[in-house]
């Protein structure tokens, strides 16, 4: 507690007589980009020392909306007050001066700079260049060991893991020393473990009078950590509730509009013959050990664990992207001599990586293209040929519809559509060509409810028509509910297989602690 006081101003607590006004307070707001209203007159107030969830489908307005409140960008009107004070801001730097900083969602993090030059990026400019390396290291030290995060400062960000890369956002916005800390989704790819950590940081500067704007898609998360909500639908203000006095139902009928009566879909499970098969599989790094598994066609195969636990070094060691020092794997009882990524995709294997921005998709290329990338090769390899499409925008717009994106404008950057709707572009492009074995990594990571509901639909259809599903997730009802069986991996082993009747997720949470024997009597 005595070092959370460091982060905080003096001017941020609240003085005698200012108790009712807002800290912050967001007036008819509203943002266009091209044809799209992304804010429409948008209302917003945020307390001294509260956790502020916004709440929308994706695409809703929520990372235009902090954009306008950090700095990042113009609003077309519209006004924004700090203390009662109305307050335009230049740039980021500008906010940060007026106390108010964002990590936001899609980094802003230099990858070929390391920790501590990235952090110093984002300091005041009078420190540029006046602090001698090894005293800019031991203020970063300092700092990332006072948040509980355990990164070296000379470490070069692109070598980071996403988790990483967020703690370092995190710190260099809390350098800043925010009176207003915006989070756009910071839980995104932490673990259970690590969301707990960031909760605590988050309830010790709440406590401080810090005010926290939060954005999730997590509904677990508003109940464990927001105050109030505002909900938001097409760039408008929808309501604003109180945490402690709404259901997830209502929260989800004002989001989209309507009820969802069933989140999880039922999904038959009629095992055929072995899709994939790894025998004995230790990676060079030994982030996964010994580890032996089949998936047969027709059903779904879960990996649940904490982070950094090895499950998604299974499945990327399987596909070719991390070296490996012994094992083997079999597709449909052919071995695959030499594992590589393109190899895989023949032999009818896709990937779809937890990393959209780094492996999953050509941001700054037109959507069209990263929708039917994967598909072309095979197309011209296809017997069927109706891959063989001249018509690679009707291809693209059937993919597309499919998984929702909107609005699907087939010629947009990818880097232009909001977060949740490049995770559904970049699964739609792995729909496209004929494949037997799915190997998901975190697939509905940043997804709105009705989305997921859609991503679920759509795995459901995929293994009711046949294919094997290998799903990874650190989001345990996700796993729990999805899964036919499920391995629980702990430090790169498989210490549980659990059958769909058995599984529960107490007997998971056991197995990612290791505090019980009973269930590994396989
Ligand atoms: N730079 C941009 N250029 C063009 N359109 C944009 C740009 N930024 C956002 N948009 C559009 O504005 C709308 C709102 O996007 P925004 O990123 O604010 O949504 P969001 O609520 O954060 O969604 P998500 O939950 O998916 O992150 C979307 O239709 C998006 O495509
Ligand atoms: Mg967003």
């Amino acid at each position: 507690m005595a070092a959370a006081a460091t982060l905080v101003k003096e001017s941020s607590m609240t003085k005698p007589g200012d108790a009712a006004m807002p800290l912050l307070a967001v007036t008819g707001i509203s943002k266009r980009f091209g044809v799209v209203q992304a804010l429409d007159t948008m209302n917003f107030d945020l307390k001294r020392g509260e956790v502020h969830v916004i709440f929308g489908e994706n695409g809703a307005g929520k990372s235009t909306l902090i954009n306008v409140i950090a700095g990042a960008i113009q609003p077309d009107q519209g006004s924004l007050a700090i203390d009662g004070k109305d307050v335009r801001f230049r740039d980021v730097q500008d906010a940060r001066r007026h106390g108010v900083a964002a990590m936001f969602q899609e980094f802003s993090l230099a990858p070929h700079l390391s920790v501590e030059e990235n952090i110093f990026l984002g300091a005041e400019p009078n420190n540029r260049g006046f602090l001698k390396i090894a005293e800019r290291r031991a203020r970063v030290r300092d700092a990332l060991t006072r948040f509980g995060f355990s990164i070296e400062p000379k470490a070069m960000v692109a070598r980071l893991s996403r988790a990483e890369q967020q703690m370092v956002e995190m710190t260099k916005a809390l350098l800043t020393d925010p009176q207003v800390l915006i989070l756009d989704e910071p839980t995104a790819s932490l673990s259970q473990k690590e969301t707990e950590s960031m909760f605590g940081l988050v309830r010790q500067l709440c406590a401080q009078g810090v005010g926290i704007i939060y954005i999730t898609h997590r509904m677990k998360e508003i109940e464990a950590i927001g105050d109030r909500v505002t909900i938001m639908r097409d760039g408008r203000f929808v309501k604003t509730v109180d945490v402690a006095t709404t259901t997830q139902r209502s929260l989800v009928e004002l989001m989209t509009g309507r009820s969802f009566e069933k989140f999880y879909p039922e999904i038959a499970h009629v095992p055929g013959d072995v899709a994939l098969e790894v025998k004995n599989l230790t990676t060079m790094n030994g982030c996964v050990s010994n580890v032996s598994f089949a998936v047969r066609s027709g059903e779904i195969l879960g990996l649940a664990g904490l982070v950094g636990c090895g499950k998604s070094e299974m499945i990327r060691s399987i596909f070719g992207l991390e070296p490996v020092r012994s094992g083997t794997v079999e597709v449909n009882g052919k071995s695959v001599p030499v594992r590589s990524p393109a190899r895989l995709l023949e032999m009818g294997v896709a990937y779809i990586p937890s990393d959209r921005r780094n492996e999953g998709l050509m941001l700054l290329r037109p959507t069209r293209e990263n929708l039917t990338l994967s598909s072309l090769g095979q197309a011209e390899l296809s017997r069927s040929g109706w891959l063989k499409t001249a018509n690679e925008r009707s291809f693209a717009t059937r993919l597309g519809e499919r998984l929702r994106v909107r609005p699907l404008e087939l010629d947009k950057p990818v880097v232009k559509y909001s977060g949740g709707n490049q995770q559904k572009i970049m699964i739609a492009k792995a729909m496209g060509r004929e494949t037997r074995v799915f190997l998901f990594d975190e697939p509905t990571v940043g997804i709105d409810v009705s989305a997921r509901v859609e991503v679920y639909g759509f795995i459901k259809d995929l293994v009711e028509a046949g294919a094997a599903v290998i799903i990874v997730s650190s989001d345990l009802p996700e796993v729990v509910n999805l899964s036919h069986r499920l391995l629980v991996v702990r430090s790169g082993e498989v210490v549980d297989q659990i059958d769909k009747a058995e599984i529960s997720e107490g007997r998971v949470l056991h197995g990612f602690f290791g505090t019980t024997n009973e269930a590994s009597s396989h």
